[in-house]
């Protein structure tokens, strides 16, 4: 039998939860076999669950190995150093998104991993699931003609005590802010959906969280094919996440997916049919039945290309850039009050 892909992970917060849960659906193809954080405490329950050894030093883990890759799940500023110090102990990275928050950083985290011959992955699962691989299928095959419109809105509840379970959480150095944390995702979808951006402008405020960083912005977008879109963010929404969710408008064809996790097809027209179409009628216009989950989803790739059953991850550090990059503009757009164009200048 072909010997498991072995990774450690670094950070056993919130979201190490779910890559768990990813690692044991993939639990045939790979195994966990060190785990790390500076909470010594939450190493072990982690060590507890997967029978991993653990760590509260990253250095010491590294110097012991006996893994593939690192899955980076710490506080957002901390991944590029970290990443760069894994991938020259020879070790593939695996990062949360946002893979960091300075180009300088993400720049010098991708150079190392080229240089070092190792994989970088940036962890994009909602690139994965049903409704957006089947909305990048009917843009590929160019069922909506020009592309007009596209919007993002991302209207959840962070309430104050979100932000003080944890001190990285609405800080500059360590989170980013609602673009750059919670919107993510949404960002990067709008950027692997519609393609490059022109310029951006924005206004963000922190309108009632006691932290660092902006609770609430919209920004307009140019993009290069003469498209023009909006995103629209808030964490403050009343008592609950209300809306997450992606609309494009173009020639021949309208569409909004929505609902809590891009699950809800809420609009999906176009002027010619495809089987697709049936694939979002036979669901009920709910996609939510998948066997797997979108992390576990994301380390299908991960192992496909680790093992070289496939050449491209679902998104590589390049890829994961782009989405950091249009945050930075629509930060420094709101900072600045002007007009910001991309590629940013460093
Ligand atoms: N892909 C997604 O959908 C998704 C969802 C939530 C969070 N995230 C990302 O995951 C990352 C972590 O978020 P979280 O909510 O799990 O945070 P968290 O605060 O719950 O967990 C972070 C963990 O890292 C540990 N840590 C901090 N500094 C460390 C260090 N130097 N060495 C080792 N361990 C250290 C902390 O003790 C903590 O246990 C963030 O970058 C966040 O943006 C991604």
């Amino acid at each position: 039998m072909k010997d498991k892909i072995r990774f450690a992970m670094l950070g056993c917060g919130r979201i190490a939860a779910a890559h768990f849960k990813a690692l044991s659906e993939n639990g045939d193809r790979c195994e966990v076999t060190a785990v790390c954080d500076s909470d010594i405490e939450r190493a072990k329950e982690a060590s507890a669950a997967t029978g991993a050894r653990a760590y509260s030093s990253y250095d010491e883990m590294l110097k012991d190995g006996g893994f593939d890759a690192v899955i980076i799940t710490t506080p957002s500023g901390l991944h590029p150093e970290q990443g760069i110090k894994a991938a020259k102990a020879g070790c593939h990275v695996v990062t949360e998104k946002p893979m960091g928050l300075s180009l300088e950083s993400v720049d010098e985290l991708i150079h190392t991993c080229d240089r070092e011959n190792k994989h970088l992955f940036v962890v994009k699962q909602n690139r994965l699931c049903q409704s957006m691989q089947l909305l990048k299928h009917a843009i590929d095959l160019n069922r909506f003609g020009r592309i007009y419109f596209s919007q993002v809105n991302v209207f959840w509840t962070r309430p104050q005590d979100y932000y003080d379970a944890a001190k990285w959480r609405g800080t500059w150095e360590f989170d980013g802010g609602a673009f750059m944390n919670q919107a993510s995702h949404y960002i990067d979808l709008m950027y692997w959906l519609v393609g490059e951006v022109d310029y951006v402008e924005a206004i963000t405020g922190t309108l009632a969280r006691k932290i660092e960083t902006e609770d609430t912005g919209a920004a307009i977008l140019r993009f290069r094919n003469g498209a023009i879109g909006s995103i629209n963010v808030t964490m403050l929404a009343y008592n609950k996440n209300f809306e997450g969710s992606v609309t494009i408008l173009g020639e021949k064809g309208s569409v909004k997916i929505g609902g809590k996790s891009l699950n809800n097809v809420e609009h999906w027209e176009f002027a010619d049919y495809n089987d697709d179409d049936k694939i979002i009628i036979d669901s009920n216009y709910n996609l939510l039945n998948q066997n797997i989950s979108q992390h576990g989803a994301y380390y299908k790739n991960v192992l496909d290309v680790l093992e070289g059953k496939s050449k491209e991850p679902v998104t590589d550090g390049r890829s994961g850039r782009k989405a950091m990059e249009l945050i930075l503009a629509i930060n420094k757009s709101a900072r600045e009050g002007s007009k910001i164009p991309l590629p940013l200048e460093k």
